[in-house]
């Protein structure tokens, strides 16, 4: 089996802030790629912007600025979403950027030297909105159906891909892999759309007119139209054709988009690989569409609702949980904040969040809060429980790769649900009553501490902050990245006298009157869904300071990590550095001038809390990688540490 995994999302146009439609696909990928990772693949996640066209410079130009900085501003914006929605990527790929550039007019000078790219005049219609010509057979009463406006004609001396030469390739391709695109639904339009002969692609566009893009190698009079240079990015950022990571990763390689790139991945994308030589991708997933109030998200009706006002309401892992559960993957789904409250308040504060603090609690009331032995032989209803489990975790893993993430969950809610029961009937507060069923007390309760861990393990994915939680309250102190089901949902694997720990409710439930009248006067009616303006240039500096404050922006930008101090020594001929090993989850080294306050023998064992993406510098010879906090005063120094064992690697915020 190949052990590796890669995936990408489309590069985001930066004519737009990051929407909740963004924020979805992008969680996917970083669910997919934390499932392979609890399998043990190798994974690679690649996100990043699409910044050259006509739509950038018209975005641009509306907000006053030239293409370039609006271009930067904007990026760094979805830049900087991504890891407030724990989301953990690899590579962000910017179509500006050289490395990107350089590999889009290699395979351009590639195609064209094996004459698969002709000079031609085309006239017909242009959608300014798609940036392509359109044919006849897709206009509706005479308009764009995807933009509602009417095309211009145009007619232009251009350079075309010979598209129409691979359709035959393409057709049989997909035919005989029936999961290279998937669900079906989307297979089936692509094979319906070539039925029809396929036109070539124009690939240009003259320079006079569009600036804004990658000249081509051949002729310096065009720059590359943009699709053909996007497109590109999926192994421009492998480093094609000789870096490591393409020959690794792209034999694998799998896209994630929604259903209005179908074109251009299904068609336009595979027929470009075959024309420079390179193998296809694996697999094309195509999700829906999010829809809000049953409505297209716009701008003008100001529907649009951002990502990062609705996770600190309601909490992170409870809005990605609600996006991958809500949505069946390949149809669309309708977005509102009620349904977000109700899954928040029924499946995750009632059904999971009971179960786990129901079994902890009892847990430390009837055993004083440590994992028990088995006790008594199993009973047919344990069992049961056991292999409704069992069964879970194979359909999970069945259907996970497959992109059933509702059908998943359900299948673990199942689990939840059952075991929620099986607490109501197997009484475990009778069974403490009575001293001789203590073994059978035992049972039960070990039974529950073992479901509620393989819980945990097959919610790291989705959940990855609560599934920690739950572990380490288990016993389990292992940072979400680090977890494997094949070791972690092993049944038994729960230390017997390790520790549990109560703990707080995993998730209040939510008044969602409340939340409305906590809003400032005049958001009541839609909390977090706001028409996103176009930003403003402000007084910012690069770094978000504004008028001497800092937004929450900036201050998220700081990784801070929980870490355990494993070994300390002074750096020589130094009194105040000393050099620590610092366990994140991986160990690294860090100087800290400390040494006048602490013993380096006093230090080991200590938590600490780590600035974890501080640029490495190097003192005294010393390579430091991030930077402890301490807290000043008269006395002296004194480390900041946590008020109670906390698993190193956990995020701080
Ligand atoms: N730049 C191109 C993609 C080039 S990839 C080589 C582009 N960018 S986009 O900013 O318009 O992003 C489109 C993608 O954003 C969709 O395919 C989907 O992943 C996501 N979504 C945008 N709106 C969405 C919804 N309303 N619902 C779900 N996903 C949506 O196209």
């Amino acid at each position: 089996m190949d052990q590796r995994f890669y995936i990408t999302t489309p590069i985001y146009y930066v004519n737009a802030e990051p929407h909740i439609g963004h924020a979805y696909t992008t969680i996917v990928a970083d669910v997919l790629t934390r499932f392979h990772r609890l399998m043990g693949y190798e994974t690679y996640f690649l996100t990043g912007t699409d910044e050259h066209g006509d739509k950038i410079v018209q975005a641009a130009e509306a907000a006053g600025t030239d293409p370039k900085s609006y271009a930067d501003r904007i990026s760094a914006l979805f830049r900087e979403t991504w890891p407030r929605l724990n989301i953990r990527h690899d590579d962000f790929i910017r179509t500006t950027e050289p490395r990107h550039v350089r590999v889009v007019q290699h395979i351009l000078q590639k195609v064209y030297d094996k004459g698969d790219i002709y000079f031609d005049t085309y006239r017909g219609h242009y959608c300014v909105g798609c940036e392509r010509f359109i044919t006849d057979r897709e206009l509706v009463d005479g308009k764009c159906p995807d933009h509602d406006t009417p095309p211009v004609e145009r007619e232009e001396a251009n350079y075309f891909f010979r598209m129409s030469a691979y359709q035959g390739w393409l057709i049989k391709h997909i035919e005989q892999n029936p999961d290279f695109i998937r669900p079906e639904r989307y297979k089936n339009e692509v094979l319906a759309f070539l039925r029809d002969p396929l036109e070539d692609l124009c690939i240009s566009r003259p320079r006079e007119r569009l600036s804004w893009g990658i000249p081509l190698p051949f002729d310096e009079r065009f720059v590359t139209y943009v699709w053909f240079d996007a497109l590109i990015n999926y192994v421009s950022a492998l480093d094609y054709p000789d870096g490591a990571l393409f020959r690794k990763f792209w034999p694998v390689a799998q896209h994630l988009i929604a259903k209005d790139i179908l074109k251009p991945h299904g068609i336009y994308w595979p027929t470009m690989l075959k024309a420079a030589g390179i193998q296809p991708y694996r697999h094309l997933n195509v999700h829906g569409y999010w829809k809000i109030n049953e409505g297209k998200m716009s701008k003008s009706r100001g529907t649009v609702v951002r990502p990062l006002d609705l996770a600190p309401t309601y909490g992170l892992d409870a809005f990605r949980y609600f996006l991958l559960r809500e949505m069946v993957f390949g149809l669309d789904a309708n977005f509102s904040e009620d349904a977000l409250v109700q899954r928040l308040n029924a499946d995750l504060a009632n059904d999971l969040g009971n179960l786990f603090s129901r079994t902890l609690a009892m847990t430390s009331r009837y055993f004083g809060g440590q994992v028990p032995p088995f006790g008594d032989p199993e009973e047919p209803e344990d069992a049961e429980l056991r292999h409704l489990l069992e069964q879970a975790v194979e359909q999970y893993q069945k259907e996970m790769p497959q992109l059933g993430f509702h059908k998943a969950l359900m299948t673990v809610w199942d689990v939840i649900n059952a075991a929620n029961k099986y607490i109501d009937r197997t009484a475990p507060w009778d069974l403490a009553k009575d001293s001789s069923r203590r073994g059978r007390l035992q049972r039960v309760l070990r039974t529950l501490l073992e479901l509620n861990k393989t819980v945990a393990v097959l919610l790291v994915p989705f959940m990855p902050e609560t599934a920690e939680k739950m572990l380490f309250r288990l016993g389990v102190a292992r940072n979400a990245l680090d977890v494997r089901l094949d070791r972690d949902a092993v049944w038994g694997s729960l230390r017997e006298g390790g520790a549990v720990e109560k703990g707080e409710a995993l998730f209040p439930r939510v008044d969602l009157k409340k939340i409305a009248s906590d809003k400032p006067l005049g958001k009541k009616d839609a909390p977090a869904v706001a028409a996103a303006s176009a930003p403003k240039a402000t007084r910012e500096t690069p770094l978000g300071v504004q008028d001497g404050l800092i937004g929450i922006e900036a201050f998220q930008r700081l990784d801070l990590r929980v870490g355990v101090i494993r070994a300390a020594q002074r750096v020589p001929k130094s009194k105040k550095l000393v050099q620590l090993t610092v366990d994140t989850g991986e160990r690294r080294q860090v100087v800290a001038g400390i040494g006048e306050h602490y013993a380096p023998e006093e230090l080991v064992g200590k938590t600490v809390i780590l600035v974890a993406n501080l640029k490495p510098a190097r003192l005294m010879g010393v390579e430091s990688h991030g930077m402890i906090l301490a807290a000043h005063d008269t006395h002296g120094l004194r480390l900041i540490t946590t008020d109670a064992p906390t698993a190193p690697g956990s995020k701080v915020s």
